[in-house]
């Protein structure tokens, strides 16, 4: 487990919706509008955490639904459940065998979201793409390895799925007012984000880059558009969590300058709340599909 805790999911899920492509979202809902309608489309959501990528792509989705939310932690699971329970518009079944949720969004939409732990980095073999489905993740694939890309993108492949990969950190990060250590904490930070975070050494900033080309090389059409976080003075609580979340990760690498990058993320806090604090964290989000 990779220690994602369900109050940091929430405190992204505004900037995460505000970031992400809705262009590439209008694409595949447009190239899904003519698939028949009497079978739902499989999604299968990769690391789903609390089901931030379900609130906000299947309502702009055509047609009823079914979302595999799989990820390794049983409380984020659970938290997906309830937050799903208390989104929809209606909830017509809930089992407490299964954790399956049957549910209509406000807009209409009917989706089934079936919750399942599963160790995505060692038994990505077990899980089942069907024919044809969906793939996604939403702030999943910089924590991966090529070879684990190598091996999703095979298994699309094989069953001519689509992929809607959002929210991948790409390396651009632009603090304001700028403080002289900014580039010391980002240096580290991207060298944190490429150790292993069990898939394997991860691919970080560059996982973008390695999933398209791996994507045009299996055959798809790839995609890509950017979704940054851009903060300002009422995201102050999102851009401190980062700070402080960037000194830990930069401290781990280089202790020897924990007191510097410690004044770093106190003056990182101060300046939040200010009016003209700014943040940009880039990310791109990646769709991709087969002729
Ligand atoms: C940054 S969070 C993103 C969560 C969610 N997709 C969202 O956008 O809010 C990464 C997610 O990947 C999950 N994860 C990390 N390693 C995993 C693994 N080996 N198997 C399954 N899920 C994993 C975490 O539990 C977490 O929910």
């Amino acid at each position: 487990m990779t220690g994602f805790s369900e109050d940091w999911l929430a405190l992204r899920e505004p900037a995460d919706s505000a970031a992400r492509s809705r262009e590439l979202a209008g694409l595949l809902a447009r190239q899904l509008a003519d698939r028949p309608r009497d079978a739902p489309l499989e999604v299968v959501d990769l690391g789903c955490g609390s089901g931030a990528n379900l609130r906000w792509l299947a309502p702009r989705l055509p047609g009823p639904q079914h979302w595999h939310l799989l990820d390794d932690d049983p409380a984020l699971l659970a938290a997906a459940r309830r937050r799903l329970a208390r989104w929809a518009g209606k909830v017509v079944e809930a089992s407490v065998t299964t954790g399956r949720l049957a549910l209509e969004t406000a807009g209409g939409t009917r989706l089934v979201a079936d919750p399942r732990r599963v160790d995505l980095a060692r038994d990505l073999a077990a899980v089942a793409i069907p024919e044809q489905a969906l793939v996604t993740a939403s702030a999943l694939v910089d924590l991966v390895s090529r070879r684990w890309l190598e091996a999703l993108v095979a298994r699309c492949a094989a069953a001519r799925a689509s992929l809607l990969l959002a929210l991948t950190y790409d390396g651009r990060v632009a603090w304001s007012p700028a403080l002289p250590d900014d580039s010391t904490v980002h240096r580290l930070h991207d060298r944190h984000q490429g150790t292993d975070k069990g898939f394997g050494p991860a691919l970080g900033p560059t996982a973008v880059a390695v999933a398209a080309a791996l994507l045009r090389d299996a055959g798809y059409t790839v995609h890509t558009a950017t979704s940054d976080w851009r903060l300002g003075a009422d995201d102050a609580p999102l851009a401190r969590a980062l700070a402080d979340g960037w000194c830990r990760a930069a401290s781990d690498l280089e202790p020897g300058r924990r007191d510097a990058l410690r004044a770093w993320s106190d003056d990182r806090a101060r300046l939040a709340g200010t009016a003209d604090a700014a943040l940009i964290v880039g990310h791109l989000d990646l769709l991709a599909e087969l002729a």
